[in-house]
């Protein structure tokens, strides 16, 4: 048997494989990151067309050779005046945003600090870059400070989180982390994928509590609907990362559909910054209900909806379940999330209708008495 069978039989066996599907039924998606339901807006469409017709299907090149285009510095400027930072710099996604943030910033003699729940991309950034990796508990400020306190490096120290965290959707104790980050003269990096067009006015967490870290990362891909990845910062650092981050400088710019497409979704965003608001009322409620029928949903605090099934097969089942009562909530297993914690991971849209919330909520019933 070659290794890779070898290895997926064994995944499979643990009900650990991973498969891609493609659904031919209509399904009520609650699984989807397009928050705010942009991915389909005629508006966010038409500049996308817009933007092909004007400028062509791709970039061309690297920003740095002949691919930078006055679109790509438009939704730049734009990007920094809704995150509330200095300027901005478009990366080809948000993974490869945090990858080449964090292998910029860090070298062999720092260290970052890191969330033990962090986002792949910033566990992979932060192991490409050489530096020592302490993690700390999930959202445990006192552990952190203990942390950076007894750290002997003369190099960089660099805190680096989540604001919401996509598998749980808890929210970072920023204010603390932001406090803990000056007064030690650490270099704090924020990944905002999940909150920016959701909170602080479409701003991210960050904005909503009025702190500037050092670098706010982005994605284009979630609430904003399209395809690609920021990262909000000063001036100086945005030459920096210009310079020294290898996913920009080695790769094509961004096309400009999905410039096209973002800025479409910054006008829509900035002219009814209570979209999120919305949001999260309406998450609130249905994560209530949950909580009032006996499911755990960590501390979810977002659009993010977590229910604990424990192990990966009721994870599983409890999925397959609701996709026959025509409704897509994925099952979460481990790597992604902590041995025993698989979950079902709901996120509420703005597509989402009180007659959707209801029939979910059905369903879960007879999952509980299942
Ligand atoms: C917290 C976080 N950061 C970064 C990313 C990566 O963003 P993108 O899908 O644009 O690569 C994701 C999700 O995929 C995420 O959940």
């Amino acid at each position: 048997m070659s290794f890779e069978s070898a290895r997926l039989t064994e995944l499979k066996n643990q009900g650990l494989l991973r498969e891609l599907k493609l659904r031919n039924r209509y399904l009520l998606n609650f699984s989807t990151n397009d928050y705010l339901n942009l991915s389909s807006h005629q508006l966010v469409k038409k500049r996308a067309i817009e933007a092909v017709k004007n400028w062509g299907a791709g970039a061309g090149g690297s920003r740095l050779m002949a691919g930078n285009l006055s679109l790509h510095e438009e939704l730049e400027r734009k990007l920094a005046e809704l995150t509330g930072m200095g300027s901005a710099l478009i990366f080809g996604s948000g993974f490869l945003t945090n990858l080449g943030v964090l292998t910029a910033l860090a070298g062999g003699d720092d260290v970052i600090f890191s969330d033990r729940l962090n986002h792949a991309s910033l566990v992979d950034g932060a192991i490409m870059s050489r530096a020592e990796v302490r993690r700390y508990r999930h959202c445990d400020v006192e552990h952190l400070a203990d942390l950076v306190r007894s750290s002997g490096s003369s190099g960089k120290k660099i805190i680096v989180t989540d604001s919401v965290f996509s598998m749980d959707g808890d929210i970072a104790p920023l204010l603390d982390i932001y406090e803990l980050a000056v007064s030690e003269g650490c270099l704090l990096v924020v990944d905002e994928a999940h909150a920016v067009g959701v909170f602080g006015s479409g701003g991210g967490v960050c904005r909503s509590l009025s702190i500037q870290p050092d670098v706010i990362t982005g994605t284009l891909s979630k609430a904003l609907g399209g395809y690609g990845g920021f990262a909000s910062c000063s001036a100086s650092l945005r030459s920096f990362f210009v310079n020294r981050s290898r996913s920009f400088v080695y790769t094509t710019g961004l096309p400009p559909s999905s410039i096209g497409a973002a800025l479409g979704a910054l006008e829509l965003i900035n002219s009814s910054s209570n979209m999120g608001e919305t949001l999260l009322t309406n998450a609130a409620l249905f994560r209530e209900r949950l909580n009032k029928m006996g499911f755990d949903t960590c501390g979810s605090a977002s659009q993010i909806i977590p229910v604990i099934a424990g192990d990966s097969s009721n994870a599983v089942s409890f999925s397959e379940y609701l996709e026959e009562a025509g409704i897509l909530a994925v099952a979460i297993r481990p790597p992604t999330v902590p041995e025993g914690s698989a979950r079902l991971r709901f996120s509420l849209t703005m597509s989402h209708s009180n007659q959707d919330t209801d029939k979910v909520i059905s369903a879960m019933e007879e999952i509980k008495w299942k």
